[in-house]
């Protein structure tokens, strides 16, 4: 079977095409008084090999971690979904969560997983299609952030939606309450929601999961660099940035910044911009939650909170939300 995914847009009115989206975004950030980037930015197809990479780090705790817990409570977490349902995954990547899930759902009509790492989207749905036959496969290749539609060809009794990975925690704490608004719109009414989100621990665990010995994330981090090279004809040097990551208490999140190591300008297509020693660009953060912190925030954008699954250590969380 052939995969045929459905491309959707931003904007129905006003679709502005990726790459340009892609520099706008570039120049913006990096015309700003704190240099920064989308982090959604990190995931062309090297980047998505590179996160792979980082969820195999032993400092990298939050995907076994939600592995673990998807495994000793699927039956538990399946329950919550309803039957014959068509379930949209957020951002799913290297979809080994959800096959825990799917498991548990014989009768489950569609599974939606949608990315935009287009090549690593397809090659998923294809090993999906020969994994889980009985399942319809319906890639979307989209930024679910923005406004998307669902495959008209869904035919669920009901529909679900699987955000793992603590993806949400990518998000500001008040983007991160639309974008939950937001997938309560894409769902529909009586939609359920299942969320992993990372809570907040030791500061020294947390550094570590984002700074491995190997050094994997930090080759993650500079692949942006190499990305804006290639795609927007742009010069960074890569031995004159650094990777850097800490945790900041106050906003309880991880940062993630590239370290300029010396006075510099950096071209970008057309553009110039300016970089003083040990000024950087901000990459991502990684917002840790309570359990209690979460349930709120989830509260705020319109979803009811029920189940919660935790580890043992309590290091990762798993929530069930209805929309309310
Ligand atoms: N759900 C998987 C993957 C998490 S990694 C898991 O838990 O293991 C985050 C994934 O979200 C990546 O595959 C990345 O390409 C995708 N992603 C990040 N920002 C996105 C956006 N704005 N729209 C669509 N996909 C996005
Ligand atoms: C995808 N996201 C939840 C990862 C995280 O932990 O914030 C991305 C990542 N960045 C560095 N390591 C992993």
């Amino acid at each position: 079977m052939t995969i045929n995914p459905v491309f959707t847009d931003a904007s129905p009115l006003a679709p502005v095409p990726p790459e340009q989206q892609f520099f706008t975004d570039v120049v913006s950030g990096l015309s700003a008084g704190q240099k920064y980037l989308s982090a959604k930015y990190f995931y062309d197809a090297a980047g998505s090999d590179l996160f792979e990479a980082i969820t195999r780090q032993l400092e990298y705790y939050p995907t076994r971690t939600e592995l673990g817990i998807l495994d000793a409570e699927g039956p538990a977490i399946a329950a919550s979904l309803p039957q014959r349902a068509d379930l949209v995954e957020f951002g799913s990547g290297s979809t080994v969560k959800v096959r825990r899930l799917l498991r548990h759902l014989p009768d489950l009509s569609a599974y939606v997983p949608v990315d935009v790492s287009e090549s690593f989207l397809l090659s998923e749905a294809e090993a999906l299609v020969k994994d889980f036959p009985r399942i319809a496969i319906e890639p979307v290749a989209a930024d679910f952030t923005r406004p998307f539609t669902l495959p008209d060809s869904l035919h669920g009794e009901a529909v679900a939606g699987f955000f793992p990975g603590s993806t949400i925690g990518n998000f500001e704490p008040q983007q991160a309450t639309q974008l939950l608004a937001h997938f309560g719109r894409v769902l529909g009414r009586d939609a359920t929601l299942i969320v992993g989100v990372d809570l907040v621990k030791d500061v020294g665990i947390l550094e570590a999961a984002y700074d491995d010995a190997a050094g994997v994330t930090a080759a993650f981090n500079l692949n942006l660099l190499t990305r804006i090279n290639r795609e927007l004809d742009g010069d960074f040097a890569l031995e004159d940035f650094t990777h850097r990551a800490f945790f900041n208490p106050r906003a309880s999140r991880i940062e993630m910044h590239l370290v300029s190591m010396k006075a510099q300008t950096v071209r970008v297509a057309e553009r110039s911009f300016a970089f003083a020693q040990g000024e950087s660009i901000h990459t991502e953060n990684s917002y840790k939650y309570t359990v209690a912190g979460f349930r709120s925030l989830a509260v705020e954008a319109g979803w009811e909170p029920g189940s919660v699954w935790t580890d043992a250590d309590n290091l990762f969380s798993v929530h069930a939300l209805k929309r309310r």
